[in-house]
């Protein structure tokens, strides 16, 4: 029998309301209402139905992808509609955490966007924010309210184990990922290897070692985000330079595949991507394969149901 949590309102912004359904439907729910308008301005305006999210405890469902300022204000409003309504708590479920990747300052006068994104979501005061493979750590230190990090790297690991070769080695991009890089070698019982990237601007990148034992494996490259492609790309080019087998898989938490990433992906003949539904993406089906994160997150609103209920149980005994 499915173990429904009691209380539990789930709601959608206007971000990724797939993934929102995907996570009611986990939770034996359906999605409840939340009604998001546009004034001629331009301005958003949300509203809920108090008597949907009147004694619950909400979870709202908004990554902050491109356009994150939006989006991440869009959940400020829902918060706010949500206590307005009486909510007994609100949960943002932010799986892909927009201006994380701003996560250090080169030079004064730049500004820490990672560390100024955590701190307006602060404001909403929320009651847990759910987030998957954060970039970085800035973000995640900023959040001033409690968190619950989740990795996509046992789910997707899950889908490469089905269709990729023994002999093959899991890859590293760039430095940031080895951590991921390693956890995914663990689950999948596979070797890996480091690539030593350095970013030249926004969407060039270069290649200055490579740490591991590569020659004659098929690389799976993995890493949190792909955005512009170009850390895939130039990844690619070293392991071929390395010689590795030229069958290469790439599996990111996150499919951001900013506009031109596709063109510039297309050049670097990847067999198969895999991503999850973090973000709602308009990836080509026949080379994207996209793994659902809702099972995971259903697993957190769990956790955090029976939290609340012990808090209702402890204050009204
Ligand atoms: C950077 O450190 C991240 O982990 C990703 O490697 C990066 O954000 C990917 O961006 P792009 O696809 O634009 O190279």
């Amino acid at each position: 029998m499915r173990d429904v949590p009691p209380n539990i309102v789930v709601l959608s912004g206007s971000a990724n309301p797939m993934l929102a359904m995907a996570l009611a439907r986990e939770l034996g729910l359906s999605l409840g209402q939340c009604a998001i308008k546009r004034f001629p301005d331009g301005e958003k305006h949300v509203e809920v139905d108090p008597r949907e999210v009147e004694g619950r405890d909400v979870v709202f469902v908004q990554p902050t992808p491109n356009g994150a300022s939006e989006a991440a204000f869009e959940l400020l409003l829902a918060a706010d509609a949500c206590r307005s309504g009486g909510a007994s708590s609100v949960a943002a479920v932010v799986p892909y955490f927009g201006y994380a990747r701003q996560d250090r300052r080169k030079h004064d006068g730049e500004a820490l966007g990672a560390r100024v994104a955590a701190k307006a979501l602060g404001a909403a005061r929320l009651d847990l924010v759910v987030t998957v493979d954060v970039h970085g750590e800035t973000a995640e230190a900023s959040l001033d309210v409690p968190t619950e990090q989740v990795s996509a790297a046992p789910v997707l690991a899950a889908a490469l184990e089905r269709e990729i070769a023994r002999d093959s080695v899991v890859v590293a991009p760039d430095l940031g990922a080895a951590r991921l890089a390693r956890e995914y070698a663990r689950i999948l019982r596979l070797p890996f290897a480091v690539v030593q990237k350095l970013r030249t601007s926004a969407t060039d990148v270069i290649v200055e070692h490579v740490a591991g034992d590569v020659r004659g494996l098929r690389p799976v490259i993995v890493d949190d985000i792909i955005a512009t492609g170009g850390t895939i790309v130039a990844a690619t080019r070293a392991l071929r330079a390395e010689g590795c087998v030229d069958e290469m898989t790439v599996a990111a938490t996150h499919g951001v595949f900013a506009p031109g990433a596709f063109e510039r992906l297309h050049d670097a003949r990847i067999r198969r991507f895999f991503v999850t539904d973090t973000i709602a993406t308009s990836a080509p089906a026949e080379s994207v394969a996209v793994v659902s994160i809702a099972p995971l997150l259903a697993t957190c609103v769990r956790r955090f149901s029976k939290r609340r209920l012990g808090v209702q149980y402890r204050s009204h005994p």
